[in-house]
């Protein structure tokens, strides 16, 4: 599985030390991010990372930065993104079963490494449940076309 992954200034070492820990395992990790530790914009990145998913170049995508927020909230406006802000695993797990989420976002200031390992670990390996997920992940996709939801 190829991976992106996406940093700011703020997530230099979480995502030095991810790529570090999925490359031991096996993965292919493209870095989109930042490897300066100057002050820089997060919606640069979560582009970089989310293109790099929708077009199909990679897989799946991570994205840092110092909360996750600003950089979920930004790959999120790309038409195709599904990123899900996570701190723990639990809601990690239920944003690729229900979800179906195709980029995790994580703050480098709110988790630990442990914590970030064990949520890139459960993003990556859990699959999607379709069935009834699928209709409202379809409708996610109605959105970004125009379609009127009812
Ligand atoms: C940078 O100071 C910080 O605002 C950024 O990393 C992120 O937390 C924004 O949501």
């Amino acid at each position: 599985m190829k991976i992106a992954i996406g940093n700011d200034h703020v997530g230099v070492e979480l995502k030095r030390h991810l790529t570090d820990y999925l490359t031991g395992k096996g993965y292919e990790v493209v870095n989109f991010g930042t490897d300066a530790p100057e002050s820089n914009h997060y919606p640069i990145y979560a582009q970089k990372v989310a293109e790099a998913v929708v077009s199909g170049q990679c897989d799946r995508g991570i994205l840092i930065c110092g909360t996750g927020i600003g950089i979920s909230i930004s790959a999120n406006k790309i038409k195709g993104v599904r990123c899900a802000l996570c701190s723990e695993t639990v809601s990690c797990q239920l944003s690729r079963e229900h979800n179906n989420a195709n980029i995790v976002a994580m703050g480098a200031r709110m988790i630990g490494p442990v914590m970030a390992e064990a949520i890139v670990d459960t993003f990556l390996t859990t699959e999607f449940l379709g069935g009834r997920h699928s209709i409202r992940v379809n409708m996610i996709a109605d959105i970004e076309n125009g379609v009127e939801l009812s």
